[in-house]
């Protein structure tokens, strides 16, 4: 089954503004939103959809009181998302919307659904590095830098969920054609879907009940400069850094993590791997050094000549 990977995640949420205005510094596109919400997109027109926690079209709230209401998954075509819904509706019911897309709970009670995808095509650089031993990919004159550089979230990377049974969504995701690439022992897997070669769409902690949700999201930017560059320019806003910027080992992509007022953490990341079923799934304890390359932290600019601020 082609699932392409998360299209669209909802949220409900009791500070509607102070969302919106994180979304718009995080990079995303405002589409049609008010001061009850909207949609934010990234380029290829994956997306985060900001509600307020009592708009009665939302999916009801978990019993933690996770903001995340909905995930809705874009599938390659018609006959995936048929596929899709005969699959589901051997053990649960599936509704049908006005708009062609397929609703349904999965196996620990996240509202899910599935949608032909969004997901359209788009032009955006790639970032260049002149590495020497290789041929350059940057000519004469022509500069890296711009500190003025508009940075978009190019497409919706990954969701990673808090799960009190990581095995059981590992194989209900499984019925759907998701792939374990790698998994933290004990923890959870790191899931590919099957129209996606990136490292992870999904990825599972296990923690106790109580905490069941969205734990964070992320969304490819053009490379680690971009990261490093839109995660400073966030902590210049004031929003608080949770963990980064680094470098991940699963799935090799640059991070950074930040406080959001939907309540979960918001990520960027850049450069992740790409697998196929040649892939052998690896094992790890997760811990700091299982977790990261290495890992930096941001300061306030200063330059030799005085002393760096306390
Ligand atoms: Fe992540």
């Amino acid at each position: 089954m082609k699932i392409l990977g998360p299209d669209l995640l909802v949220f409900g949420v009791d500070h509607v503004p102070a969302c919106c205005e994180f979304l718009i510094e995080y990079g995303l596109t405002p589409v049609g939103v008010t001061d009850q919400g909207g949609r934010f997109e990234a380029m290829d027109g994956t997306g985060v959809l900001i509600l307020s926690s009592d708009d009665p079209s939302l999916p009801p709230a978990l019993s933690s009181g996770n903001t995340i209401r909905e995930t809705i998954y874009g599938v390659q075509d018609a006959q995936t998302l048929e596929a899709v819904g005969r699959e589901l509706s051997k053990d649960r019911e599936v509704r049908r919307a006005a708009d062609g897309s397929l609703h349904c709970t999965d196996d620990l009670g996240f509202a899910i659904a599935f949608q032909v995808t969004v997901r359209k095509p788009y032009a955006a650089a790639a970032t260049l590095t002149n590495a020497p031993g290789s041929p350059p990919q940057r000519g004469p004159n022509q500069v890296a830098v711009d500190p003025d550089a508009q940075i978009r979230p190019r497409t919706l990377s990954h969701v990673v969920f808090f799960v009190p049974d990581a095995a059981r969504m590992e194989a209900f995701y499984h019925r759907l054609g998701f792939r374990v690439t790698d998994r933290f022992t004990g923890t959870g897997a790191f899931m590919r879907p099957e129209g996606n070669a990136d490292h992870h769409a999904l990825f599972f902690i296990q923690t106790p009940p109580f905490m069941q949700g969205c734990e964070h999201f992320a969304f490819h930017l053009g490379g680690p400069s971009d990261v490093i560059q839109a995660g400073s320019r966030l902590v210049a806003k004031g929003y608080q850094s949770y963990w980064g910027p680094g470098r991940h080992i699963f799935g090799s992509n640059w991070f950074w993590y930040f406080n959001s007022p939907m309540g979960v953490h918001v990520e960027y990341d850049a450069d992740m791997d790409l697998h196929d079923d040649a892939w052998t799934p690896r094992e790890a304890t997760i811990g700091a050094d299982a977790s990261q390359l290495f890992l930096m932290q941001h300061r306030e600019k200063w330059s030799p000549g005085g002393p760096p601020p306390a």
